[in-house]
């Protein structure tokens, strides 16, 4: 079984994703964490964020041990993600290791934006994930300081604003619903009400399909 979860909201650390795999006794994937590591190659080389050929070069070279460096989860290796995740190539570079991670038993979660539209478009269940702006950016702030990072709320809110906008309107593999896609507003839910949503959403899913 695999499961989709996408949407501006999607990630916020991993935790849905996460959680919904751990329930389940899947693999979990956050795929934001894939073109966070890129970024932070190009940078790393001394490369301009927008060099296309170093960002593919460094999506060929992807190392998944790196996958855990605790600088991907900052808001500049976020926004430098969201530049080089917009290169077709880079994209194309990483599909395969993405559907290799789906399609591995017992099952996988994977997260990101792409996912039910582009990656694995027969997923079991797809669930799109929102959240305000507004909210998202509390979120992101708090998460920010308990890192010991210095977060300002506007400059974080803007700085979503302006991501989802590029996520949204590139011309590859943008941001949005896949049709079977479930909507999932969790702006008033707190982690453990988001789980259960989702949960909710996977199990009436499983029981529609049962009664066919
Ligand atoms: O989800 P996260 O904030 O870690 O993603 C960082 C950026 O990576 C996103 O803003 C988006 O541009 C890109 N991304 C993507 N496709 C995915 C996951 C993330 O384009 N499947």
């Amino acid at each position: 079984m695999i499961i989709a979860i996408d949407g501006p909201a999607a990630s916020g650390k991993g935790t849905l994703g996460k959680r919904l795999a751990h329930h389940y006794h899947f693999r979990h994937l956050d795929t934001g964490v894939i073109y966070r590591a890129v970024a932070k190659a190009v940078l790393d080389d001394g490369a301009a964020i927008d060099d296309e050929t170093a960002a593919l070069a460094a999506a060929m070279e992807l190392d998944p041990e790196k996958f855990g460096d605790p600088v991907l989860k900052t808001q500049g290796i976020g926004d430098a993600a969201s530049v080089v995740s917009a290169f077709p190539r880079v994209r194309e570079a990483l599909v395969s290791f993405q559907r290799q991670f789906a399609a591995e038993p017992p099952g996988a979660v994977l997260d990101g934006r792409d996912i039910g539209t582009v990656i694995c478009p027969d997923a079991d269940v797809k669930i799109f994930v929102v959240a305000d702006p507004v909210v998202r950016a509390r979120r992101r702030t708090l998460e920010a300081r308990a890192r010991g990072e210095d977060a300002d709320e506007a400059l974080v809110l803007a700085d979503i604003l302006k991501r989802d906008e590029r996520d949204r309107n590139r011309p590859v593999a943008p941001l949005k619903p896949a049709s079977d896609a479930h909507l999932l507003d969790n702006s008033h839910l707190d982690i453990e009400g988001g789980v259960r949503a989702a949960i909710a959403i996977v199990e009436a899913v499983r029981a529609g399909r049962q009664r066919v």
